[in-house]
């Protein structure tokens, strides 16, 4: 192989790493959860509940009301990737609204603080 191949070789592996890291759910670390625990404060607080339990002030006149996120069911899903997908596309007919305009990065992030919310802080990675 020519130097030149070689490098386009490496040049496209590298390519390939860097599609697959962007598609798959990004390993949970503390990081991760705390920047969570930030945006949920910010951007979902006011309708669920600080703790999640769905009694945030803004929620009490909704109707659907908010989900109690530690006790009552997903309809899209409790892993990861379904709770990430949900955030992007939100609910229909509820307020629920997408937060596509977030990073993906925050959305992951989001997507484990809500689980971290569930499982009441017990895990603590
Ligand atoms: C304006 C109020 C409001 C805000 C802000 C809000 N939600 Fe919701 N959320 C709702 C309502 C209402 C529902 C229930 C929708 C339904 O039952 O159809 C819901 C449902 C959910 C569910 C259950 C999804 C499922 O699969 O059933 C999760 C998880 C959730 N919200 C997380 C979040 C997160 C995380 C944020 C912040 C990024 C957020 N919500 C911001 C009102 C809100």
């Amino acid at each position: 192989m020519t130097k030149s191949r070689i490098v386009s070789v490496l040049a496209a592996a590298a390519a390939l790493l860097v599609a697959m890291s962007a598609s798959a759910d990004p390993k949970k670390s503390a990081e991760l959860v705390a920047k969570g625990k930030a945006s949920y404060e910010t951007n979902c607080a006011a309708c669920h509940g600080e703790k999640g339990l769905g009694d945030g002030e803004a929620g009490a006149a909704l109707d659907p009301k908010p989900r109690n996120i530690v006790k009552e069911g997903f309809k899209q899903g409790l892993k990861p990737a379904q709770i990430h997908a949900m955030l992007k596309k939100g609910i229909d007919g509820s307020t629920m609204v997408s937060f596509e305009h977030l990073s993906d990065d925050e959305l992951w992030a989001l997507s484990y603080y809500v689980l971290e919310l569930r499982a009441g802080g017990k895990s603590k990675k």
